[in-house]
């Protein structure tokens, strides 16, 4: 007896199968869709979604997930659909944690974009997402991608599986950066309806 007690339960190591290019994950143990119907008030021009949704309302993204019991960690994918709606491009809802304390990685594995970052206090920041680039998101910070390019963007997500999610305060205030499409290009530009 060593008087330490029983040791804690902890899962087994695992090695989870990851396709770069679809964000497809063998023995993924969760999986959801957003379609445009789903992303109301995402984008600024909220006619032009609604007519896309009438169009056909496609698949915007894809998350794909791999969490084991008892871990503190969980780990997944998601895959954005390339595209515009009203001069903006395909993007993610967008969340802050709901622990302030819980960050979150993010490496880009196929396709082009950018990650969007703000703070509740008014800071901002945007980083570039190609493949190979790994984006530390402290906490405290809200992060949205936008799919930029011709091809779908994916990358891979690793976060504090308590770590939770706000949804509530971009969905009403937007956040202060958008990315609109100029002449082909990438612009980012302040949001007119923040706040
Ligand atoms: C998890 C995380 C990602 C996103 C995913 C979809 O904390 O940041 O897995 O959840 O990229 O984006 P949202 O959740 O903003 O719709
Ligand atoms: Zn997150």
């Amino acid at each position: 007896m060593t008087g330490h007690g029983p040791l804690p339960v902890r899962p087994d190591p695992a090695s989870v199968a990851t396709d770069a290019g679809t964000g497809g994950m063998v023995g993924f143990t969760g999986r959801y869709e957003k379609r445009l119907s789903d992303l109301a008030g995402v984008f600024l021009d909220e006619a032009a979604r609604i007519r896309a949704v009438g169009d056909g309302d496609p698949v915007i993204y894809t998350v794909t997930e791999h969490r084991q019991e008892e871990s503190e960690l969980f780990f997944g994918t998601t895959r954005l659909s390339p595209g515009q709606v009203g001069g903006e491009y395909f993007m993610t809802r967008g969340h802050f944690h709901a622990r302030p304390d819980r960050g979150e990685v993010y490496t880009t594995l196929s396709g082009t974009g950018i990650l969007i970052l703000e703070t509740r206090g008014g800071r901002t920041a945007e980083l570039a997402m190609r493949p190979g680039a790994t984006a530390a998101i402290p906490p405290g910070w809200a992060h949205r991608t936008v799919n930029t390019g011709a091809t779908d963007l994916v990358f891979s997500w690793v976060c504090s599986v308590d770590a939770g999610h706000d949804y509530g305060s971009i969905a009403e205030h937007g956040m202060r950066r958008l990315v609109l499409a100029r002449d082909g290009r990438p612009v980012v530009a302040n949001n007119p309806r923040f706040g």
